[in-house]
């Protein structure tokens, strides 16, 4: 009897049916739990293009924390999070006010510190404290306290200062704590180059890319197999490709694929060749809605200009001739390059070759051309 729940998860943050690919990461995370304080793996950056995976990896970071009885607190990098985080972890902790209260003194501040506004300047030591009190109790059931913080790249530098500082003076006390922080690769340039911010730079660097066609191949498979499903060998292979290894486009593609076959199911629980092709279909304009076009909202308009002049191509671009196309010099056309190679949005071929990084983001382009041009001309 076939399923009528779709497995599939082609959302952002959704953890799919299979984890396809992230062996090696996971198992860096593991051995650094196993080996105890001081290990590499507990304190690592997870960094990748959007869609590539990065949520459900800390999510599953999380799961394999609270397995081992660790605390996991998850929390995004926006505005103030430091301050979330000392909310979460005073209101889980009993004993932390008794702990924490004789050794800050802090003008005005009556309130309880689950409640107060910690100023910046102080934070760095109130999270340090907040966080030491909290391992207090979970090191004496021999457990330790995982924290993650994604969409890294989105904070603010006081929080990110006092995070860096809290933690990092807890490992070198040999605690029993993992941090993993994840975001674009932007975070490179914004953080890692920071003086005050050195020790995220030993954190332990995992670039999270492409999943190999192969193992989207099997797992494909075997999701639709869970399902009572089947796959004609050419509609595999077409589903397979149209994925190019990306993470959101593998859910996608699965889903709506499922989805025609979950429809015909009474008449063949096979997924056809026309199927493949209808489901990439779909597949493509949710990729569009979802990632192309929230992705090219976040450019600049001369950062747009340079990815019209590169989609001209039906393959990689030229460096200088995309600086002809847009009527500039190279000298400017390559500042617009570096960013966009930091975006991840491109990538660097060497020899004065450029590629875009995100699948189907050409075609995107030229479909939407017009719009993007008019849109950008507006945005001078
Ligand atoms: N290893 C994987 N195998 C299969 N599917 C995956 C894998 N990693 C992520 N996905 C799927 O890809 C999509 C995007 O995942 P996720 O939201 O974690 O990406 P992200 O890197 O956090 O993106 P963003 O930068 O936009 O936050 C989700 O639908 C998720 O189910
Ligand atoms: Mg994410």
């Amino acid at each position: 009897m076939a399923a009528t729940t779709n497995p599939f998860k082609p959302t952002a943050g959704r953890t799919p049916p299979l984890l396809i690919g992230r062996e090696s990461v996971i198992e860096d995370f593991e051995e650094g739990l196993e080996n105890g304080p001081g290990a590499p793996g507990r304190l690592m950056r997870v960094t990748g293009a959007r869609g590539v995976g990065k949520t459900v990896l800390l999510t599953e970071f999380g799961r394999i924390a609270k397995a081992r009885k660790w605390e996991v607190i998850d929390e995004t990098a926006s505005a103030g999070f430091t301050q979330r985080l000392l909310d979460r972890l005073t209101a889980s902790s009993s004993t932390f006010s008794a702990t924490i209260k004789p050794t800050i003194t802090i003008p005005g501040l009556s309130a309880s510190l689950g409640e107060a506004r910690i100023s910046p300047n102080i934070m760095p030591l109130t999270l340090r404290e907040a966080i030491g009190a909290r391992l207090d109790v979970l090191e004496k059931k021999k457990a330790g306290l995982l924290i993650t913080i994604d969409e890294a790249q989105a904070a603010e530098r006081d929080d990110i200062v006092a995070i860096a500082t809290a933690v990092q003076h807890l490992i070198r006390e040999d605690r029993n704590i993992a941090f993993v922080f994840a975001g674009l690769p932007s975070i490179a340039s914004k953080w890692l180059n920071d003086e005050v911010l050195t020790f995220l730079r030993r954190a332990q660097p995992e670039q999270l890319g492409d999943i190999p066609l192969y193992a989207v191949r099997d797992a494909l498979e075997d999701t639709f197999t869970q399902s009572g499903f089947t796959f004609e060998d050419k509609a595999l292979s077409m589903a397979v490709d149209a994925t190019e290894g990306y993470p959101f486009m593998i859910q996608l593609v699965g889903y709506h694929i499922w989805r025609l076959v979950n429809r015909h199911r009474d008449r063949s629980t096979s997924a056809s060749e026309q199927d493949a092709r209808d489901g990439i279909s779909d597949a493509l304009s949710r990729l569009g809605d979802t990632v192309h076009g929230p992705e090219l909202d976040g450019l600049s308009a001369v950062d747009k200009t340079y990815l019209l002049a590169m989609a001209q191509d039906d393959g990689p671009s030229s460096t200088g001739a995309i600086a002809e196309r847009m009527g500039k010099t190279i000298n400017y056309a390559n500042t617009y390059r570096t960013r966009l190679i930091e975006a991840q949005v491109i990538k660097d071929l060497g020899y004065g070759l450029v590629d875009f990084a995100i699948p189907y983001l050409r075609e995107y382009l030229r479909e939407h051309a017009a719009f993007i041009r008019l849109s950008t001309e507006s945005q001078r």
